[in-house]
């Protein structure tokens, strides 16, 4: 029998203090609430870091390393998870299952509330975080 899904709950893209747009919650969302996936085109690794490398150049993360072998490139068919900002005190965290990256709830989310997660977890050390007022922090 199919299992009946809740479905996912409603953000919007706004413009952020954080840096260009962000994504914030249109709704309150508990924490755990898978919230949406990192879409973006299933790329080799071995082809990853020369894209990192040009998006970079123009300023931008968008290649999202899924595990040993796999990213996803969120400029080739990305959806609103791309403009989803990076925050050091994150109110998100993602979980990879399969080759998806689910964006989650890492708390109770009030509507509103901007959506971070942390990205530095995920790649090199590259520009200087805005998440806060004189955040120390490189991303
Ligand atoms: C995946 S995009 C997020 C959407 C982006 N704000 C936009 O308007 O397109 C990632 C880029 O956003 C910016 N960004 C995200 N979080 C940031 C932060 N905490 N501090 C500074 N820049 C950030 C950086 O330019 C980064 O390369
Ligand atoms: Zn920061």
């Amino acid at each position: 029998m199919a299992r009946s899904q809740k479905p996912l709950p409603k953000i919007a893209r706004r413009k952020s203090n954080i840096a260009g747009w962000g994504v914030f919650a249109a709704e309150d969302i508990s924490k755990n609430t898978r919230i949406i996936d990192y879409a973006g085109e299933l790329i080799h690794n071995s082809v990853s870091e020369e894209r990192e490398e040009r998006y970079l150049a123009e300023g931008c993360i968008w290649v999202f390393r899924v595990n040993r072998n796999w990213s996803r490139d969120a400029n080739v068919g990305g959806n609103i998870a791309r403009f989803i900002n990076h925050s050091c005190t994150p109110n998100c965290w993602f979980e990879v299952v399969d080759k998806t990256i689910w964006i989650r709830a890492g708390r109770n989310i009030r509507r509103g509330e901007e959506l971070t997660y942390d990205y530095s977890i995920i790649g090199d050390r590259t520009m200087p975080c805005r998440c806060r007022p004189g955040c120390p922090n490189m991303i």
